[in-house]
């Protein structure tokens, strides 16, 4: 196979859902049917892959859970799949919302009880942000579930994207009989597959064999589907490719992760509506992903992956042409020409040392300390640099003090450095020096990463000190706006990031409003790109 057929069978992809919503299960079921694993139920349980992590932070082994993220690559129907993990429960960080910025489109998987859910919510705005396509999987069919139109409904209304349904469910629960798949108009007959199992014993009947739909389904099963069936084919969303390629539409599928029931429909329509590796947009315009130039782009820091050797890891996104083992390739930002050392593909506990990777895969590189996230690599006669990685919004806030006040020195370098990984966000008073010092995290188990590694790497011990704010907003007007003179609401904080930028805290979404109020032409944001 040539590079860029190797490039044209790639599909990199996110899922995003609200923990329980049945991620890991539906992921289970992917790998299933990519023959990565014998038995669904084989796969690693939630629980003991966190345990097999154990030699990475000692704080994931503490607390029974994964603080990174990885990727898992494997093959289907001439597809070379990989799926970006993004991490949810307490785990939820930064690196969740960065994770999206190195797929090509994201799966969402909801609960058919529980609707649109706040993670969702939040991951789903990134990929609004980046346009790219999403694809929905409405989940646990098996138990009883929302109604089908309300969900719809609530996709539009709550996330602003049309939905177009691809199949259809009958019933729910206990009276769960199956799906209506819309583009072929027949009935695929639900049957609760043995963990484990490929093949289920699902039946094909035609919407149009009414002898054999009342027989399957039962008079009155029938009736209802027949009726929705028309109300959709009159009042639904017509299917337009385009659409759902510009993340505008999202084509809704039903099933039951658990069963085993419309993932392998799902995944193969998906696989044909999700696009190949995308262009991606650099300062000299978007990069061809075909092009036989290798570049990629840092999107995540790891460190300490493996105590023993006290190590970072830097995860890129190949963006265009082939990765070589032992090949040149230039740092743009460190200005230098350099070998990879040991590109792995890192897969929740294994490591897998690779000796080429195409455009659309995801490596893990040993990091020197000379990265940063947003970095771009390319061919040593190249110099370019993607579109950096944009700073989203903490949702904690704390001022961190160090216990032992002659270790100024140690304690500001050790919060700097995790700072420039990415783990946390530090922010100054406004009109103040480098005293008090905030951190903003976008998880809560950030704050105690930060303290573990300021004690173990920087011998450091620190005190946390909660502030009550939830919302941080970037000043995006900052040089028409007098940022001394804002006025807001009496529990608004004016802060400054590391570069300087203006940012305001805020307790609630009612004080931003009131601040915007107060100050007619305030342009206010929640990520930067600065
Ligand atoms: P997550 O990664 O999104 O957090 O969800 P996960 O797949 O772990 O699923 C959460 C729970 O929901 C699990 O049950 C899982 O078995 C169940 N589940 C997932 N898909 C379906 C489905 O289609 N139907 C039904 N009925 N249940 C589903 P658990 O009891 O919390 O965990 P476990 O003990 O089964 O692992």
């Amino acid at each position: 196979m040539n590079y860029t057929e190797e490039i044209k069978r790639r599909r990199t992809f996110a899922i995003i859902s609200h923990p329980d919503a049945g991620k890991t299960t539906l992921t289970e079921k992917f790998l299933l049917y990519g023959g990565a694993i014998n038995l669904a139920g084989s796969v690693k349980g939630k629980a003991t892959a966190r345990h097999a992590v154990s030699d990475w932070m000692e704080i994931e082994k503490e607390r029974g859970i994964s603080v990174t993220s990885s990727v898992l690559q494997f093959e289907y129907d001439g597809y070379c799949i990989n799926i970006l993990d993004t991490p949810g429960h307490q785990d939820f960080s930064e690196d969740t919302y960065r994770t999206l910025m190195a797929a090509d489109s994201a799966v969402m998987v909801i609960d058919a009880s529980k609707g649109v859910e706040a993670q969702t919510r939040k991951l789903f705005k990134v990929c609004v942000m980046r346009r790219i396509p999403i694809f929905t999987f409405i989940n646990k069919m098996d138990r009883d579930a929302n109604d089908t139109f309300d969900l719809l409904d609530e996709i539009e209304k709550e996330l602003g994207i049309d939905t177009c349904p691809m199949n259809w469910p009958i019933g729910s629960g206990k009276g769960f009989k199956g799906v209506f798949d819309r583009q072929e108009r027949c009935v695929i007959t639900y049957s609760d597959t043995e963990k484990g199992t490929k093949e289920g014993h699902a039946r094909k009947v035609a919407l149009s064999d009414e002898a054999a739909l009342e027989e399957a389904l039962g008079s009155a099963a029938r009736d209802k589907l027949l009726e929705e069936v028309e109300l959709l084919d009159e009042a639904g969303a017509e299917f337009d490719l385009e659409e759902v390629r510009a993340g505008m539409l999202t084509p809704v599928f039903f099933g039951s992760a658990l069963t085993n029931f419309g993932v392998e429909i799902f995944l193969k329509h998906f696989l044909e509506m999700a696009t190949t590796p995308l262009p991606r947009k650099a300062d000299v315009g978007m990069i061809d992903p075909l092009s036989q130039d290798f570049s990629a782009f840092v999107f995540k820091i790891q460190a300490n992956m493996n105590k023993a050797h006290r190590d970072r890891i830097a995860f890129m996104r190949i963006c265009s042409g082939r990765y070589d083992a032992n090949m040149e390739v230039r740092h743009v930002q460190g200005g230098k020409v350099m070998r990879l050392s040991q590109p792995q593909q890192i897969m929740a506990d294994d490591r897998k040392i690779l000796s080429e990777a195409y455009a659309g895969d995801i490596i893990g590189v040993f990091d020197p300390g000379i990265f940063s996230i947003g970095d771009t690599l390319c061919a040593p006669r190249e110099k370019f640099c993607y579109e950096g990685i944009p700073t989203f919004a903490p949702e904690h806030f704390a001022r961190v003090r160090q216990v032992d006040t002659m270790k100024r020195k140690q304690f500001v370098k050790g919060i700097e450095q995790i700072a420039q990984e990415g783990a946390i966000q530090i922010f100054q008073e406004f009109n103040t020096g480098m005293e008090e010092i905030i951190v903003g995290v976008v998880g809560v188990l950030q704050f105690d990463v930060l303290k573990y590694r300021l004690e173990n790497e920087y011998n450091v011990e620190i005190r946390l000190e909660n502030l009550p704010y939830e919302h941080i907003r970037w000043i995006e007007n900052k040089d028409e706006v007098n940022v001394e003179r804002l006025t807001g609401t009496s529990d608004m904080k004016k802060v400054k990031d590391r570069k300087g930028n203006p940012l305001l805290l805020f307790v609630n979404p009612w004080s931003i409003g009131m601040t915007l109020e107060r100050n007619k032409g305030l342009k206010l944001a929640e990520f930067s790109r600065n």
